[in-house]
């Protein structure tokens, strides 16, 4: 090797040692007699020194020409230092340079390679290797190994074998599109790029495999968000012979054993919570329960009065659901505050058509922006029913039951960001369990899979197939994990019976001839012997954002894409030849 040791592990017990270090230079400063670099490597920075008259002139005098991100390898005596630097691991020590060697000069860097940077995002990841020096990012990449072999370990002492399953496949659904790769020997045909491994995993269970897990990517072509990558990483995970409780325990075994390894947090035991509560308190299927505030109806939910029909306010009266949320200690925010929450919730991304408040003053007096319409009396009964104290402010919004608590999801999650109550370094983990089956496209005018369509009906619900009025009504045995609102995993207890997977299709719109030319192969295994069985896939990526404190999965992917879907480093997507696509079998475009 080059080196001896590494930027990272000299201490005072190494004084006296003779030692070679290769590294980057961070920087280097000359002052006087005295010439430092700082040496930098994966493992840490480590000061070299030259000193006139000890060091031989020559290496001196190249040490100071040194420019940043020099590729160099130095020798010299480990010794102490008289300044020393508390917050470095190395900063008791210095090597005094005996000898210097130019490993590869470099050019003036685009960006400074520091924590703090000058670099823009796109010019960053144009430089993405350039960026990977800088130690956050470096950490990053360190924490995602860290979840990625904890992972392992987890799985492999309960009997889960990772087994590879093909990237070059055909359609998997899982609601994107997919990426398709056109195929030489077989021209005018192609293969999807899997969505997930999903069809794989299940007819491993009916090769008896019992156990799989898998480390995966998985691609999508969606629209991109800072948690979607058109490529992503699932750990994904298929069990036999089990029931809905044991794959709920044992993930949330690996959840819990990921957040104590990785983070050194116990994570109490996950609540569940069903579908339909989650979307009654919190208008989403994946809330944040890092803070209460959950929704409070004032029309009739669950045998509660009505409080708000019947006083004149026709926006109220043609509503069919009017809820709030209660904002602890925000009775004083200002006529422009609210202005701004107004303005939140009217974006066309959100849609309401209006917010209406009250303020529980603390004076114990009341007052709304529907004064007009209800008396101190009625807004009393308002304040009982959202639990408010003297001090709170409610806010109300109004309209479709769907609608109006997707709209006050983002003003609860837009509150929740407000009063700080949203912190990275908290984390509330729930499963969210009994989703519907199927939901309705108003759009495209039929049913489809709300999980995929692998999916079991619940054995108590399967009657509801025989009736399309009934399809509503059909929950799955399917769940998701939720971290801090996001959705970190998701799985189901899978069908395993060809007439019930058949039946499942047609529902789904496909024809008898088409669902045999798609899942055929799925099909004709479960009539040799399929054993019940059923899993879950978890976001990597997510997961590894979370334990990270950060919004953007993109931070923890080496090389990732950008929001339309490029690479800017290699500069991909991008044309290909005509020779190439001739060979390919598809139509050269003139012009
Ligand atoms: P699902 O589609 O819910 O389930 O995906 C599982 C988890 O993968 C993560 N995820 C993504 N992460 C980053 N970028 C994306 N574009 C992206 N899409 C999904 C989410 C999600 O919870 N085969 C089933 C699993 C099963 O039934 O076992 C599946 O793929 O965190």
């Amino acid at each position: 090797m080059l080196r001896t040791h590494t930027c990272g592990e000299l201490r005072l017990a190494d004084i006296n040692k003779t030692v070679t270090l290769c590294g980057w230079v961070q920087k280097n400063r000359d002052k006087g007699g005295l010439t430092f670099v700082d040496l930098r490597d994966r493992y840490g920075l480590t000061q070299l020194i030259a000193q006139e008259g000890v060091t031989p002139t020559d290496a001196q005098e190249m040490m100071r020409k040194l420019g940043r991100e020099f590729v160099i390898k130095a020798t010299g005596k480990v010794i102490e230092r008289t300044a020393k630097n508390p917050n470095l691991p190395t900063g008791e020590i210095e090597i005094l340079v005996e000898s210097l060697e130019i490993l590869n000069a470099a050019k003036t860097t685009p960006f400074i390679i520091e924590d703090e940077t000058d670099g823009g995002d796109d010019l960053r990841m144009e430089y993405r290797y350039l960026d990977l020096r800088r130690n956050i990012v470096r950490k990053n990449l360190e924490l995602r190994h860290q979840v990625a072999r904890a992972t392992r370990q987890y799985l492999d002492n309960q009997a889960f074998i990772e087994v590879e399953t093909p990237v070059l496949i055909k359609s998997t659904p899982e609601g994107a599109r997919d990426f398709v790769v056109p195929s030489r020997l077989n021209q005018g045909e192609f293969y999807a790029l899997p969505q997930s491994p999903q069809t794989f995993k299940q007819i491993l269970m009916v090769s008896g495999f019992d156990r799989y897990y898998q480390i995966v990517k998985c691609f999508r072509d969606e629209d991109l968000r800072a948690d979607r990558q058109p490529e992503f990483t699932q750990i994904d995970c298929e069990m036999s012979f089990i029931t809905q409780e044991d794959i709920l325990n044992t993930f949330e075994g690996l959840i819990r054993y990921l957040f104590k390894e990785v983070k050194a947090v116990d994570l109490p035991e996950l609540p569940r919570m069903r579908y339909d509560d989650a979307m009654r308190l919190y208008g989403s299927d994946k809330p944040d329960t890092r803070f209460e505030m959950q929704f409070c109806p004032l029309t009739p939910e669950g045998g509660s009065e009505d409080l708000v029909k019947g006083r004149g306010f026709p926006v109220f009266d043609s509503a069919e659901l009017v809820v709030g949320i209660c904002a602890k200690g925000c009775s004083e925010y200002t006529r422009k505050q609210l202005d701004e929450l107004t303005d939140f919730v009217k974006r066309p991304q959100i849609g309401a058509k209006g917010l209406v408040y009250v303020r529980y003053n603390l004076d114990g007096s009341l007052k709304s922006s529907v004064d007009k319409f209800y008396s101190e009396e009625d807004l009393k009964k308002w304040a009982e029913r959202f639990n408010a104290q003297p001090g709170d402010l409610m806010l109300i919004l109004s309209g479709e039951t769907d609608k109006v608590r997707k709209q006050l999801n983002e003003l609860r999650l837009e509150m929740g960001n407000r009063l700080g109550l949203r912190d990275k370094n908290t984390f509330s983990a729930l499963w969210v369990i009994d989703f519907p089956l199927l939901e309705y496209s108003e759009e495209d005018g039929r049913w489809y899979a709300m999980h995929h369509p692998f999916t079991a009906p619940k054995p108590e619900d399967i009657a509801y197939l025989e009736n399309i009025e009934d399809y509503g009504k059909i929950r799955a045995n399917a769940y998701d994990m939720v971290i801090n609102g996001t959705e970190v995993g998701g799985g189901s207890i899978r069908i395993y019976q060809r007439p019930l997977q058949e039946k499942m299709l047609g529902i789904l719109g496909f024809e008898p001839e088409n669902a045999k030319a798609q899942f055929g192969f799925l099909m004709d295994a479960f009539e040799f012997g399929a054993p019940p069985h059923g899993g879950i896939a978890f976001g990597f990526d997510r997961l590894c954002s979370i334990f990270g404190g950060a919004d953007s999965i993109r931070d923890f992917i080496a090389f990732p894409k950008n929001n339309s879907g490029r690479d800017v480093m290699i500069k991909s997507p991008s044309p290909i030849d005509d020779k190439q696509l001739k060979e390919l079998g598809i139509e050269v475009r003139k012009g």
